[in-house]
């Protein structure tokens, strides 16, 4: 079952993602992790992606489609995925689209996370990531250990380069941009659950849960 998670930075696309994906049985696949492993790495990759990351602005639909197709040749991928932040622009959806027709699969279903811009701008400019393991926190809502440890690996906790208000609100043009059309191309394809990304984590998770009759 190929599924779609859609939602502007911030929406909490990656904290549903994690329950999501083990419900479903298939792996969660998120462009943004795969390339910030590649930063960290310091791998080729990472150095050609940096600099659009850094600023907010979506890495080029080759490069992107690129990782994607080597992701989706690996065998746990076979029978499906849940992507998170991909596609991101009308190129890769037809890429996409194409790439898993040559096998003959298809979409099954897009959850779309609706979260107001002023939201969004409290969740991101107060999130902080695990260096290690990737893992998501909170300074207010989900804080990390007292010592600003990861509770999960112990690894150090920081703030993602993108998490500062200038580069959150680049991000939030780019979704509008060349997310949102892409999200428009799809709704005349297969149902589209638009569902508000608000109210506790539960909740959320719930509500994705429900759409998808799981
Ligand atoms: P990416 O990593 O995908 O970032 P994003 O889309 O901007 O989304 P985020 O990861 O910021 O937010 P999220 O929705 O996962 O929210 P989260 O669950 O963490 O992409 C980064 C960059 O990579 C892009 O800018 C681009 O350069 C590049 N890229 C990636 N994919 C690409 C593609 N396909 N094409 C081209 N370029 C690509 O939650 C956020 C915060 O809110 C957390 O602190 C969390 O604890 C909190 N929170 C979550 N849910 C709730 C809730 N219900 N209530 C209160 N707080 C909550
Ligand atoms: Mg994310
Ligand atoms: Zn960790």
């Amino acid at each position: 079952m190929f599924v779609l998670l859609f939602g502007p930075p911030g929406s909490g696309k990656g904290t549903q993602a994690l329950a999501l994906a083990e419900r479903l049985g298939v792996p969660h696949v998120a462009t943004g992790d795969i390339f910030r492993k590649h930063l960290r790495e310091g791998t080729e990759l990472g150095r050609r992606v940096r600099a659009y990351m850094d600023r907010g602005a979506l890495v080029p639909d080759l490069v992107t489609c690129d990782l994607v197709g080597s992701r989706l040749s690996e065998p746990d991928a076979a029978r499906g995925v849940l992507f998170d932040g991909f596609p991101r622009s009308v190129p890769q959806l037809y890429w996409l689209i194409g790439h898993l027709g040559a096998s003959a699969r298809t979409l099954a279903a897009v959850v779309n996370l609706q979260v107001p811009d002023d939201a969004i701008l409290a969740r991101i400019t107060g999130r902080r990531t695990c260096t290690n393991c990737g893992a998501t926190y909170h300074t207010v809502s989900a804080p990390p250990l007292p010592d600003g440890s990861c509770s999960r690996c112990g690894a150090a906790v920081v703030q993602r380069k993108d998490d500062v208000e200038d580069v959150v609100r680049d991000r939030l043009v780019a979704y509008g941009a060349q997310t949102f059309p892409c999200l428009a191309e799809l709704r005349d394809r297969l149902p589209v659950h638009d569902l508000s990304g608000e109210g506790g984590i539960d909740e959320v998770q719930r509500r994705i849960f429900a759409s998808l009759a799981l």
